[in-house]
């Protein structure tokens, strides 16, 4: 529907419900027509491209994506060598409905990033939207509590946390405490720290003005960033941690680990947290191994290759197992984000 509308393949898979109360789909995506306003280059091969979008824009929620289908050229779709037929999915990090912006920040890693990175202000894409399960961060009525009660914890694989932005946003936004745990090291590191610690907050008792965690590998508030082979031990022992009610740090061993102490326990109250992770697979199967031992709610972004991204095509079936068995779901509708002790890696 260029110009704007209810994409209409879409309309038939739509899930009634209330919605970012639930986590559930309610409405079919819409799809429009997306200029170009801003691109910049945030590190090596990862960029950062805001589009103008009013409708998805202020429709979008936490972990939720879009589908960007790229310009067709002259000859129509397929005239460009190497032009990606399929939309290509990413998550929302930013959306504004004042402004009607969104913005994806991605790797430059095939043909359609390499097209869609190379786009100038004014450029235009097809876009798909917003897509997937949203988080429930708002209340679903006026006065009601939020419905992502407890403290959040973001666990993410270097870039991938780009995935974790607006949830961050509007749970810190809902007054809900974010901790936020990157595995990243040098360069990488560097710039994830510049570009999260305006974000979360202070630690209590932080020097006023100081940003938390700009430092690799510095512990402040509630940003860490460690070197991803550390990232698991670290989890284990902030969970151990937070488990104990700050009384004490079980189980760590190693002595390179003592920043776990102050990492946890800032702003976790009584309230069980709840822990999204995002990653490759095997750390997500990693995570998947530490938060079982834990009094955590645990869910993990799962990214399946996602043809048609809203759930007609089957092509993104995911394994999970529940009380009724092991069936398979679609990770663009019933997932992006499952919960860890059900999702099959
Ligand atoms: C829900 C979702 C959200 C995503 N969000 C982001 C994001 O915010 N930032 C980011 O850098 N990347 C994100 N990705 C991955 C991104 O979609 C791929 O990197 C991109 O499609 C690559 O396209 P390409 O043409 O440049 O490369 P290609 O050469 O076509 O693909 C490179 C690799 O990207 C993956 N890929 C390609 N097409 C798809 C597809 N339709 N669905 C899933 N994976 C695909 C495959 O693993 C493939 O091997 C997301 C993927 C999913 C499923
Ligand atoms: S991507 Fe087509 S059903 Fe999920």
């Amino acid at each position: 529907a260029p110009g704007g509308g209810r994409a209409s393949g879409a309309a038939g898979h739509a899930v009634e419900g209330p919605g970012e109360a639930t986590g559930e789909v309610t409405a079919p995506p819409l799809a429009t027509t997306a200029r170009v306003t801003g691109r910049r280059s945030l590190a090596p091969g990862i960029v950062a491209t805001t589009l103008e979008a009013p409708e998805i824009a202020a429709a979008a929620a936490p972990l939720q994506f879009v589908q960007v289908r790229l310009p067709a050229g002259g000859g129509g779709y397929g005239s460009v060598p190497g032009r990606p037929f399929l939309g290509r999915p990413f998550s929302i990090y930013d959306a504004d409905a004042g402004s009607g912006r969104l913005t994806i920040v991605y790797r430059v890693v095939g043909p359609g990033t390499e097209i869609l990175a190379g786009l100038e202000p004014g450029a235009t894409v097809e876009l798909l939207g917003p897509l997937g399960r949203p988080v429930p961060v708002v209340p679903s009525r006026p006065g009601a509590p939020p419905a992502l009660a407890g403290p959040l914890w973001l666990v993410a694989w270097s870039w991938k946390v780009a995935v974790f932005r607006l949830l961050a946003v509007r749970a810190l936004a809902a007054g809900i405490p974010v901790t936020v745990l990157l595995a990243a090291e040098g360069e990488a590191a560097r710039v994830l720290a510049a570009d999260w610690a305006p974000l979360v907050p202070p630690a209590p008792g932080a020097r006023p003005g100081e940003p938390p965690g700009l430092d690799p590998g510095e512990v402040g508030g509630h940003l860490a960033i460690v070197p991803p082979a550390q990232l698991p031990s670290f989890l284990a022992a902030a969970l151990d941690r937070d488990d104990t009610g700050g009384n004490g740090m079980s189980g760590v061993t190693d002595p390179s680990l003592d920043g776990a102490a102050g990492f946890a326990t800032t702003g976790a109250g009584s309230q069980r947290p709840r822990l999204f992770a995002a990653g490759p697979r095997p750390f997500l199967q990693q995570v998947q191994r530490i938060v079982r031992k834990h009094p955590v709610d645990a869910f993990l972004v799962v990214d399946a290759y996602m043809p048609c991204g809203y759930g007609a095509c089957l092509g993104c079936a995911v394994p999970v197992r529940d009380g009724a068995g092991t069936r398979y779901v679609r990770a663009c509708r019933e997932g992006r984000w499952f919960a860890a002790g059900e999702v099959i890696l």
